[in-house]
């Protein structure tokens, strides 16, 4: 695996590689790796193309009093597990690198990026465009990778590639998870043990609310209420728990077709997501 920082250096590595008969694909990541990024790498893998995965934790999608400085870090470890999974160039700039100053243009993503994730983390799906953005043209990948664990990212990822005519396929790739159900998270570490334990509930709740629903229950509030009550046993803090349209995430009153029940719950300062996909067609 080679690794570089400047963007200079990975264009001339994806050149090499496309002149040897290569697709592209791009794995962007904040790094400290766990198995769901790797996931995306593997699914890359499989198509046979050169892989290249970004490790930039972007100072853009972070809002003030997020946890940017306590984000965790540990590149050593990362280049390691990358290079095992399969990865061909592992990009991580700088800060100065990614954004010269001055940088005044942003990807402004509209109303997909003001709900849900983005009604409490105003500007972060701006900032989070806006790097992939970057990250499109610096590659200039033919297939990129996200997971579905970040589902309102994948469609704004989508949605942006579509309206600015970004030459890339969006994969979405499904989440992964801890034995015990939770979701795999690079903020995992943050939580103590007891909210380690109690996280596992989020989990399964929506597994509760998709049971009631292929039982036959329709009513989206209904859903939420009883994924409420079952988070309220935790000392977590309800951010959003919402029923909505699987592809537009409009909102949804009696459940049909395709949805997605999305949560975001806080574990003292620690936000963690997840959601379930549900098509009842
Ligand atoms: P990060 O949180 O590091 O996630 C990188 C990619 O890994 C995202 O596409 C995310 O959805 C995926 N991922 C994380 N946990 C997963 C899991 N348990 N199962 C499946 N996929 C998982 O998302 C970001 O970084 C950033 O916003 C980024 C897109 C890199 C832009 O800065």
């Amino acid at each position: 695996m080679e690794r570089c920082e400047c963007v200079a250096e990975v264009r001339r590595r994806v050149e090499k590689a496309r002149r040897d008969g290569f697709s592209v694909a791009l794995v962007p990541t904040m790094g400290y790796l766990h198995e769901g990024h790797l996931a995306l790498v593997r699914e890359a893998r499989q198509r046979g193309s050169f892989v290249v995965m970004s490790i930039f934790v972007n100072p853009l999608q972070f809002g003030p009093n997020e946890d940017y400085a306590r984000y965790p870090r540990d590149l050593e470890r990362d280049a390691a597990l990358a290079a095992e999974a399969g990865v061909a160039l592992l990009f991580h700039p700088s800060a100065e690198e990614m954004y010269p100053e001055p940088n005044l243009t942003q990807i402004e993503v509209g109303k997909l990026g003001k709900i849900l994730c983005g009604a409490s983390r105003p500007g972060h799906f701006r900032g989070a465009a806006t790097v992939v953005g970057k990250l499109f043209n610096i590659v200039g990948p033919d297939d990129a990778y996200f997971g579905l664990k970040d589902y309102q990212q994948y469609l704004i990822i989508r949605q942006m590639a579509h309206d600015l005519n970004f030459p890339v396929r969006v994969i979405g790739v499904p989440i992964v998870r801890e034995d015990d159900g939770l979701a795999k998270s690079s903020r995992n570490v943050f939580l103590t043990p007891q909210e380690r334990a109690e996280a596992v509930l989020l989990n399964v709740s929506l597994a509760e609310a998709e049971e009631e629903i292929r039982q036959g229950l329709r009513q989206a509030r209904k859903v939420e209420e009883g994924i409420r009550r079952r988070l309220e046993q935790t000392q977590g803090r309800v951010d959003y728990i919402e029923v909505r349209d699987a592809s537009t995430l409009a909102e949804v009153e009696a459940i049909e077709g395709k949805v997605v029940i999305a949560l975001a719950v806080y574990f003292g300062s620690t936000r963690l997501i997840d959601n379930r996909i549900i098509d009842l067609d």
